[in-house]
């Protein structure tokens, strides 16, 4: 193709957020070569699937959606890219070149900053799969420093990588060990953002609280210094972080959400399971008590925040007795959201051997009684704002009219009528009620 020639890039992306952030900067990568976004496959150039491995279905999605490209590859007589790149391409990159010829590269999240050379490559030879190696030095090094920006809040990577090992845990295969970005890149990176009109920053890492990049004068930050001279930079008004360990959750940290007005009252701390003997088995490296007492000295610090956690139900070997104790945990902590999900063996994982796994139909059961338990705590938390007025930022336009929609500093959704010229800004609204899923306001003098 003729140089100048816009080609269309399509990037459809699975599992966790840092996913999305990768997917952005793998646009930033591409967009100097010609490539301009666009959002459905048909009529793209290249389409990247960018994919997660954490649990089975999301991982078999992937076979699926390349036999549908396959198909609009093949009317097109090859006139299509197709790279498959994120969790699955690290951990299953040749079974995916294997099972689908219709691929043309694989890249593994470390490597996506090499996409243009690959490209270059494979218009020779086709069957290119880089990954493996986890220099993410090296990746963020090479990424483009001006980033394609698309509203007023952005996802920030400042940690990649787990070493907790918990035992059905694929994240420490597929994204290595636990690796924390210099400082000073991650304020250039914010500035830069802020210059476009970011107002809000969710700082990502898959263990983001173990966060210790070197600070600018060579000795070692924890994600709380971090916090603090991001709050610094002109235009940065909120700063969120996720997904964090309960044993990485520094009393700095703590500090930070009683001291630091950018810091948003809502805290990501996942705990699994409420079963003692079921933490233990998962290799969590904490007991439900201490994880209990936790939530209670960062209420001290900021009684109003908003606590989410992830679940896993039917682990190998849990009981009626260990589930009631999910549920007796969760009804302690009271969460402002929550995501649950069914057991699912992954494998090279420890607990996929367990000899003991729960049957399909008693996990499921046990799903649907957690999850109405955590829907009804998010329900009454959102109902409880009705009659305040929260500070919303508002991020793009509603279905209808000139409503708008934000997020509310408890990161939930806010829907305000006459409001779309506030877009990217953050003003006082007054909660007229809270559903499951959202809240209605309306601006102050409205
Ligand atoms: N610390 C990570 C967690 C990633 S996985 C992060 O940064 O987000 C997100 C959630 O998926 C986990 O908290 C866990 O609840 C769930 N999960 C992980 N492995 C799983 C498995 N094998 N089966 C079911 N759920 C799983
Ligand atoms: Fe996975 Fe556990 Fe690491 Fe989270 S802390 S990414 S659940 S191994
Ligand atoms: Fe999935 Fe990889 Fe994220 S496995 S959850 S995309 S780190």
């Amino acid at each position: 193709m003729a140089a100048g020639v816009t080609k269309r890039l399509f990037i459809k992306t699975y599992g966790c957020q840092m996913n999305v952030y990768d997917s952005e900067r793998m646009a930033d990568v591409l967009r100097p070569l010609g490539y301009a976004p666009t959002d459905t496959a048909e009529g793209a150039d290249f389409v990247i699937l960018n994919t997660c491995h954490i649990r089975e279905k999301a991982a078999e999605k992937v076979y699926s959606e390349l036999g549908k490209l396959r198909e609009m590859k093949e009317a097109r007589s090859g006139a299509l890219t197709i790279a498959v790149a994120g969790c699955v391409a690290q951990a299953e990159g040749e079974e995916i070149m294997r099972r689908q010829p219709a691929v043309d590269l694989v890249v593994g999240p470390q490597a996506y900053h090499q996409l243009p050379e690959l490209l270059t490559r494979t218009a020779r030879a086709r069957g290119e799969r880089i990954g493996a190696d986890f220099a993410a030095d090296e990746k963020f090094d090479s990424l483009p420093q001006t980033r394609g920006v698309t509203g007023p809040t952005a996802f920030l990577t400042v940690q990649e990588g787990c070493d907790k090992f918990c035992s059905f845990c694929v994240v420490p295969y597929t994204r290595g060990a636990e690796w924390s970005r210099p400082g000073e890149a991650v304020l250039a990176e914010a500035r830069g953002l802020a210059d476009q009109g970011v107002r809000e920053l969710t700082l990502l890492g898959q263990n983001v609280n173990a966060y210790d990049g070197t600070g600018p004068n060579g000795a070692v930050w924890t994600l709380a210094q971090l916090a603090r001279a991001l709050a610094e930079t002109p235009g940065i008004d909120r700063i969120r972080y996720t997904t964090s360990h309960p044993n990485d959750m520094a009393d700095d940290l703590i500090a930070a959400h009683a001291e630091l007005p950018q810091l948003m009252p809502y805290l990501h701390l996942p705990v699994q399971s409420g079963s003692d003997r079921i933490l233990r088995l998962m290799n969590r490296k904490h007991g439900r008590q201490a994880y209990i007492d936790l939530i209670g000295r960062i209420r001290q610090a900021r009684p109003d925040i908003a606590i989410s956690g992830d679940f896993i139900v039917g682990f190998p070997g849990e009981t009626d007795r260990d589930f009631e104790d999910t549920m007796d945990l969760v009804r302690r902590v009271n969460y402002a959201s929550a995501f649950s999900f069914m057991y699912s063996p992954r494998p090279g994982t420890p607990a996929a051997t367990m000899g003991t796994q729960v049957p399909a139909e008693v996990a499921l059961s046990r799903l649907h009684a957690l999850q109405a338990l955590l829907l009804q705590q998010q329900s009454a938390f959102n109902a409880a704002q009705a009659g305040k007025t929260l500070d919303v930022l508002f991020e793009k336009k509603g279905r209808h009219g000139r409503q708008a929609i934000g997020r509310s500093p408890y990161l939930q959704s806010v829907h305000a009528e006459d409001a779309d010229h506030l877009i990217g800004r953050i003003v006082p609204v007054r909660i007229l009620s809270g559903q499951q899923n959202s809240l209605t306001g309306e601006l102050l003098g409205a």
